[in-house]
């Protein structure tokens, strides 16, 4: 039964999904096997090239990955490891001992997106990559409207699960222990907390939106920023979230009003030129390429293709975003990749077509330092804990 999970997964579909499939037709499963399923199908699943170098073929079946996760990663001895993964009669295969040559190896990354985050991050990109196989904490981002973040530590508290507060968001509390099941729990029916990474916090925090201001979420999806802007304005003022996507909205309303906005405005077209926002937020579609931690093979699911297929539509975004900006106001560009052409190059050009907009540092005087890379926010597993986001905050001049 784990091979042909593994198999599925192996052929491109997604592990969450081949999972619960196999667990819901296997319902006789005890507690253990179900966790020694689930950390077979996830570990083959993303530790599928490692594997393949340690048996010195990339064209491995199911049951020797197993057997070299078993063996080589795990530390299961060979007889005991190649019964439990069923590679059938005969001695178990020798794995290649030794240092594995190349980063996609070492870290199980297919060869253009190591090659990619080695152009990307130079010498830090073996320390990055090596985060991205260690999956992110839970974060949870206090609701400022209902609750502060010591208030919600301690209520959390009461209701079994252990917190610690994130060392970047001033709102952010990083779950302790095992993986509780948090949406059980009254205080998120209540509204009092999201679950968010750190680094998404920051980008909705750069924006500074102010209570009375008026305050465009461009990309808002289902709202995890825009409760966040909401939040920040006390819920006074025009708040406005569009999004192409109708059935996000539909979330981001359902949401609002668990978090206590009344005042969330959904704009199913994209609003026209001239808005005059004190502040637009652009969170933009890209190759999410800062969030692969957060699923064991999400990197097998794209090719190279992918970098550079986001840059002229975030380029016709920001674009229209510009256009929506009163004089004086203010822009911040987004996104959860590590590309520049998603990133700096699109601010860049967006720079030199708009001269009445300026870079501006962002988060000054209360973004810890660690967290700006030449003039940009930028943050990364290796180095914050959280997903890797880049944003930059740029404002109109008044004239
Ligand atoms: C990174 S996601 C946004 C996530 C959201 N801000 C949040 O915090 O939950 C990017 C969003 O951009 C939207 N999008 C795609 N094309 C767009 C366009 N032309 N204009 C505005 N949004 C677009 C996608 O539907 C997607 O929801």
């Amino acid at each position: 039964m784990a091979s042909e999970a593994i198999a599925q997964v192996l052929a491109g579909s997604a592990a969450e999904r081949v999972l619960d499939r196999t667990l819901r037709d296997h319902r006789h499963l005890s507690r253990g096997q179900r966790q020694a399923l689930k950390e077979a199908v996830f570990n083959v699943g993303l530790w599928r090239r490692r594997l393949g170098f340690l048996l010195g073929r990339d064209d491995a079946t199911p049951p020797f990955l197993l057997y070299a996760l078993l063996h080589g990663l795990a530390g299961v001895p060979a007889p005991e490891a190649a019964a439990l993964a069923g590679v059938g009669e005969g001695p178990p295969p020798v794995l290649v001992t030794g240092e594995a040559p190349t980063l996609a190896l070492r870290a199980s990354l297919p060869d253009w997106l190591a090659d990619h985050f080695a152009r990307e991050l130079g010498p830090e990109a073996e320390d990055f990559c090596a985060h991205l196989n260690v999956p992110g904490p839970i974060t949870l981002r206090a609701n400022p409207l209902r609750t502060s973040r010591d208030a919600l530590a301690e209520r959390l508290r009461s209701e079994g699960v252990t917190t610690r507060p994130g060392s970047w968001s001033p709102l952010a509390l990083l779950v302790e222990g095992p993986r509780p099941n948090l949406y059980g729990l009254p205080s998120l029916r209540e509204g009092l907390f999201e679950v968010q990474d750190e680094g998404s916090q920051l980008l909705g925090l750069l924006v500074e939106a102010r209570p009375g201001e008026t305050v465009l979420d461009l990309c808002a999806g289902a709202g995890g920023k825009t409760l966040l802007l909401g939040a920040e304005m006390k819920d006074a003022g025009r708040l406005m979230a569009h999004d192409p996507d109708p059935e996000r909205l539909d979330r981001l309303l359902q949401r609002a009003a668990r978090a206590g906005l009344t005042r969330v405005q959904v704009l199913r077209s994209p609003p026209s030129p001239n808005l005059g926002a004190d502040r637009v937020l652009v969170d933009a579609p890209c190759s999410e390429l800062g969030s692969l931690r957060r699923g064991p093979d999400l990197r097998f699911h794209s090719g190279p293709e992918v970098l550079a297929h986001f840059p002229p539509l975030q380029q016709d975004i920001l674009q229209h975003a510009g256009d929506l900006v009163r004089p004086g106001g203010r822009l911040v560009y987004a996104t959860c990749t590590v590309n520049r052409a998603e990133n700096e190059d699109i601010v860049t050009a967006f720079l030199a077509s708009r001269p009445e907009f300026r870079l501006v540092r962002p988060g000054a005087g209360w973004l810890p330092a660690a967290c700006v890379r030449d003039e940009f926010l930028f943050v990364a597993p290796h180095r914050h804990g959280t997903d890797a986001f880049f944003a930059a905050v740029m404002e109109r001049s008044a004239g």
